[in-house]
């Protein structure tokens, strides 16, 4: 990515924090190739840095505005990420202090802000002295957007502080072992044998969760489809679609193929899989993730939304859309979503997320089922979605989750983040009836 990359490990941090701040640019975008050709160390504190400065601006920037006197010159704006590192080393990293603030004063000099960098010593030094203040909000003591925080406490009177703080925790590798490979005793002990200590998942009956995370190349079998990196709330899917052979099936919004992938493991025998994207550049990732498993599926670049472009008229027994969302219930592992996502966006999301439905459902079997599925926590975009759904279709039929994770909203079950160590998720399943039995 041009212009993050150069100079020390922490100016490369400091721009990539920056870029996530004020250029709306997601890590997902910017880090991959910051960290290409860095060793194993580096790349390992240059992700911590700015997964960290993400995770705990909102907190450390409070910190920083009462410290500053005076805003930064424009032409430095950089330096309040390179501040905001240095706090989030000071708060909640075991560096040695005096090492964060000398080199964050040399970076501050690398940068070109020759004549501040008094003024990054002196607001370090003096945060070291005199510790963290009480904070004077909730979004500040969860470093979160106050409009987040909000819509949570509304949301979920009962459980929005612990989710706030399962977003501040590094989320756990979870895996999904493949059942044409594995059964669960014998992944676990392919993986003791490969020095990985994992647990057998609390939710999915195929999922494991190391107990450290790794590169995927540890894990055995990895190439070969053994195992895939899950998290176990979405690994839920494929109990829920009840597949069966013979089915044809749409996963509608499928890139980059991690639950096209499971459908596959899970019921070899369909007749059918679609797997539809808009994103023709994400498609190459659902090829990639199926031919390592071993499967294949019918791989089409559309909008959802627009059958008429896409559709040979021939009904689907099963759909899964997991829809575009706000990506509130996967915090922890994408804590830059608290400072990319805009409230504007929920409404938006939500009208995108009802438009999908409505045409997937088109497409429907009758008697078929259809799984609509978001990582988000927010209502707007989960039960209120089913609800605007359902009032309007007289053959649309929820049918109760049973299962015994999650909460029920009356119109989907709701998985709360970290609840049982996994993300936090939305189902509800619909079936579609026959027009005369409306
Ligand atoms: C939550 S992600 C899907 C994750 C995927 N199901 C998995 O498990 O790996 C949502 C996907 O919806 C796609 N998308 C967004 N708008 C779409 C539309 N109108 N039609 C089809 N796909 C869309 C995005 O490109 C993105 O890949």
């Amino acid at each position: 990515m041009s212009g993050v990359t150069g100079g020390s490990l922490r100016a490369t941090a400091t721009r990539i924090i920056h870029q996530v701040v004020h250029s709306g640019q997601s890590l997902g975008q910017i880090l991959p190739p910051a960290l290409e050709g860095l060793p194993a160390d580096e790349r390992g504190r240059l992700q911590d840095w700015c997964f960290g400065s993400c995770r705990w601006w909102h907190r450390l920037n409070a910190e920083l505005q009462q410290r500053l006197h005076k805003p930064l010159p424009k032409r430095h704006a950089q330096l309040e990420s390179l501040l905001i590192l240095g706090l989030y080393q000071l708060r909640h990293t075991r560096i040695a202090p005096h090492a964060a603030i000398h080199q964050s004063v040399e970076t501050a000099r690398e940068l070109g802000a020759h004549q501040l960098t008094g003024l990054v010593n002196g607001i370090l030094r003096k945060s070291l002295r005199d510790g963290e203040s009480e904070p004077v909000t909730d979004a500040i003591r969860y470093s979160h957007p106050e409009w987040l925080v909000a819509k949570l406490s509304a949301n979920w009177p009962e459980h929005w502080q612990a989710m706030l703080e399962a977003n501040n925790r590094r989320a756990p590798m979870s895996l999904r072992y493949h059942t044409g490979h594995h059964d669960q005793a014998s992944a676990l002990a392919a993986l003791a044998d490969a020095g990985l200590s994992a647990q057998p998942g609390q939710l999915a009956p195929h999922a494991l969760q190391l107990d450290e995370a790794c590169p995927v190349e540890r894990i055995p079998g990895f190439a070969e489809g053994h195992f895939s990196v899950q998290d176990e709330a979405a690994q839920l899917c494929t109990q829920l679609l009840e597949l069966a052979p013979g089915q044809r099936v749409l996963d509608a919004c499928a890139a980059p193929g991690g639950k096209t992938g499971a459908i596959l493991e899970h019921e070899p025998d369909l007749t059918e899989v679609v797997a539809l994207d808009s994103d023709r550049d994400r498609l190459g990732r659902i090829t990639e993730n199926l031919e390592r498993i071993g499967a294949g599926a019918r791989l089409v670049a559309a909008d959802a939304g627009d059958p008429d472009a896409w559709w040979d008229g021939t009904a689907f027994d099963r759909i899964l859309l997991d829809a575009p969302c706000s990506g509130t219930g996967v915090i922890r592992r994408h804590p830059d979503i608290k400072l990319l996502r805009r409230e504007t966006d929920i409404r938006e999301l939500a009208d995108t997320q009802l438009r999908l439905l409505e045409a997937c459902w088109q497409t429907l079997a009758i008697g078929g089922r259809l799984v609509y599925a978001t990582c988000s926590v927010l209502q707007q975009e989960n039960a209120r979605i089913i609800q605007r759904f359902i009032n309007g279709h007289m053959d649309a039929q929820l049918v109760p989750i049973t299962l015994d994770w999650g909460i029920e909203t009356g119109y989907g079950r709701q998985l709360i983040t970290g609840e049982r160590e996994q993300d936090g998720f939305f189902y509800a399943c619909l079936e579609k009836n026959p027009a005369h039995w409306v």
